[in-house]
């Protein structure tokens, strides 16, 4: 019997709604608590056959993934993935270099450097939004110069070092909602709409979810984002507009909870066997 190793921390509905899938099918789960391990290789006892990472944690996700992959584990998803994918800059870039449409995007450091990449993306509205970060936090829509001098300084000033790095995407207006694909060995199994009277439409932010048709064209950019960041379990985050979809970020640990009720599509279930299939 193959046994299912669940790194985690605080366990959520989501890795509830895990474990119970495989108990469901009958595959063992080895709770890993990422606040009591020793990732000592010496001493670390591998006693299950595939991981699965669900820290709430990203930077712990993120060491307990290269450890468990240095010892030769099976690890969902891969830390190659985790590297692109936990970064909305080197998530554009990716997308970018095999042409998956995506909004225009640029790094800076600079309230100069910020003015002039503005102008060459197109013009205000733009967003700014941490690279490293979720839940839509700290994003900000800049409409005007003014605004984007404040949050700026504000960065410069206040923010940790991962602040002072200025993301800046091309604001897309959208239709009251954006797509959440979620896309598991490169095939979209259900997708949601996102509905919100905010810009900001994170499920976590009050977006109510509802299903999604995943039309062949949504299938296919959601097969070549996930593709351009290394496969997996991803949740792809899709904004439509009147040229086609626009792929807005991927996430690599996504929360699914919301989502199985509307689609009726048991994404626990297909987590569960897409890491038991990673077993060699
Ligand atoms: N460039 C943008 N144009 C329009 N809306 C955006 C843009 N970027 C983010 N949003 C809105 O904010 C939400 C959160 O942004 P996202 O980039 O997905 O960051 P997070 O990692 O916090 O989820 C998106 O789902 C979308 O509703
Ligand atoms: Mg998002």
């Amino acid at each position: 019997m193959k046994t299912l190793g669940l790194i985690h921390s605080t366990i959520r509905a989501d890795e509830k709604l895990i474990i119970e899938a495989a108990r469901k099918k009958n595959i063992q789960v080895k709770l890993i608590d990422i606040r009591t391990q020793i990732f000592n290789p010496e001493t670390f006892v591998l006693d299950f056959d595939v991981a699965l990472e669900r820290s709430v944690s990203t930077v712990k996700g993120d060491y307990a993934i290269k450890f468990l992959e240095n010892l030769g584990v099976p690890v969902v998803n891969f830390s190659e993935v985790a590297a692109v994918c936990g970064d909305k800059f080197l998530t554009s870039l990716a997308l970018r270099k095999v042409t998956v449409p995506t909004p225009d995007f640029a790094m800076v450091f600079t309230l100069n450097q910020a003015v002039e990449a503005i102008k060459k993306i197109g013009g205000y509205p733009v967003v700014i939004k941490p690279a490293i970060g979720s839940w839509g936090r700290l994003l900000a829509k800049i409409n005007d110069s003014d605004s984007l001098e404040t949050v700026v300084e504000h960065k410069e000033v206040l923010g940790g070092p991962h602040q002072k790095a200025i993301y800046i995407q091309q604001y897309i207006e959208k239709p009251g909602h954006d797509i959440r694909a979620f896309v598991i060995g490169g095939k979209v199994i259900c997708a949601i709409y996102r509905d919100s009277k905010h810009w900001i439409t994170n499920t976590a932010r009050g977006g109510v979810a509802s299903n999604c048709p995943v039309t062949k064209e949504l299938s296919k950019i959601c097969k070549q984002a996930s593709e351009a960041v290394g496969g997996g379990i991803l949740a792809i985050d899709l904004f439509e507009t009147k040229d086609g979809y626009l792929i807005n970020e991927i996430n690599h640990t996504m929360e699914f909870k919301n989502s199985e009720e509307p689609t009726g599509v048991s994404i626990s279930s297909a987590i569960v066997d897409y890491c038991v299939e990673q077993v060699g």
